[in-house]
């Protein structure tokens, strides 16, 4: 193929994977096969947002197989994606199907289970959708088993791969808004469900992991509790960068806001992601002054965009735009919050060594 001349060809060429690997989907459910369904009030955003139109669009996979324990799901399935190979047990499925790259979209509950079946079995990748489990104890186990069997784990938060976001922390990587101080995320949602989301962005952007929190949440009752829960929360990563996480539920009607605020200037992403604002300081006089936010040569899906960078990070043979750490630390950061705020809104050290804390 000739050399590559455009800006735009470069990115599209260079994102490509070099084989073609066999995926599946385990749980044929709303966020493995019919979200795209839900469509509205976010028309700035490029779909397909299910994983398995997001595999059968992206590039170096094609989808041979799924699974679901509800055999009306997986009718429903093959209709939708004229996927012939369905069965109602995965293990089944990846003995007889051998697919390399499983995106995992149960609930939560399985989601240990079945990672760290999958894992056993021989796939070379997983990408599971979030809250990436229940517990610390079960995202040590997925981490460790996907570790031991030499399986790369992706968590599917994919505003990681969001190609807005990656343009962003390429500012922030040439030195545009400076060095990166703080972070807020302004949104009314609780810790775990949505804002995994945030806090594996956070994470992303930080890199480096988060050391310490402080939270207060909004219901008492809720706190004492198990279940996901809204509230609002300090973190302190260990190089200093700190993120302030505003999700108290009174503030419903807002809309999610991300804030990437640098030495010399600042990133904003407004309205749940359509929006984005880059402010830098003025070479001469110092002042603030409002730039062209470097939006994507090639917009697409995040959902397909991480789909390829899955396949990639079996090439690179690691995964690092948010590998399961990423999971696990949202996970550890919400019940972090909820400690503090049940020990008195005091400052909690992470990792928690109650490994059995759970949310959800
Ligand atoms: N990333 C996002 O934007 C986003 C959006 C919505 C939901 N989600 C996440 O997706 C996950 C699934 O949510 P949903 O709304 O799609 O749920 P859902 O109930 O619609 O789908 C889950 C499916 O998993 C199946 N299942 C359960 N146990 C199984 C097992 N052991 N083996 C195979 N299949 C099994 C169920 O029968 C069901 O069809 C949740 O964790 C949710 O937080 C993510």
């Amino acid at each position: 193929m000739a050399e590559p001349k455009g800006e735009a060809f470069r990115v599209v060429h260079e994102t490509k994977p070099e084989q073609t690997y066999r995926g599946a989907v385990v749980g044929c459910g709303r966020m493995g096969s019919t979200i795209d369904d839900e469509h509205i009030g976010m028309p700035h955003y490029p779909w397909p947002w299910a994983h398995a139109p997001a595999m059968i669009e992206a590039r170096g996979v094609d989808l041979i197989a799924a699974a679901d324990v509800d055999q009306a799901k997986l009718e429903d399935f093959k209709r939708r994606w004229g996927t012939e190979a369905i069965y109602t047990n995965y293990r089944e499925m990846v003995e007889k199907e051998q697919p390399d790259i499983v995106c995992l979209t149960t609930r939560p509950d399985p989601r240990a289970e079945v990672t760290i079946g999958l894992a056993e079995s021989g796939v070379k990748a997983i990408y599971a959708t979030k809250p990436m489990c229940r517990t610390l104890a079960e995202a040590d186990a997925m981490i460790d088993a996907c570790h031991k069997h030499g399986v790369v784990l992706a968590i599917a938060c994919h505003l990681n791969w969001y190609n807005w976001y990656t343009n962003a922390r390429q500012v922030i990587a040439d030195g545009v808004i400076g060095d990166l101080r703080s972070m807020i995320c302004h949104s009314p949602s609780t810790l775990s469900n949505l804002h995994s989301h945030t806090l594996a962005l956070f994470r992303l952007f930080a890199e480096a992991p988060a050391q310490w929190v402080f939270g207060v949440m909004d219901s008492e009752e809720r706190a004492a509790g198990d279940s996901d829960l809204s509230g609002s929360g300090y973190i302190v990563y260990e190089n200093g960068v700190r993120a302030i996480m505003n999700t108290q539920a009174e503030t419903s009607g807002h809309n999610w806001t991300l804030e990437f605020i640098g030495d010399k200037g600042r990133i904003v992403s407004r309205n749940a992601h359509a929006q984005f604002e880059l402010w830098s300081t003025h070479p001469e006089t110092d002042n603030p002054i409002q730039c062209q936010f470097p939006n994507p040569w090639y917009p697409r899906s995040s959902m397909v965009d991480a789909i390829e960078g899955v396949c990639r990070s079996i090439e690179a043979g690691e995964e690092l735009i948010c590998p399961g750490e990423f999971g696990r630390e949202a996970l550890e950061i919400a019940i972090g919050l909820r400690e503090s705020h049940r020990r008195g809104n005091v400052r909690v050290d992470l990792p928690l060594e109650d490994r059995n804390l759970r949310m959800g």
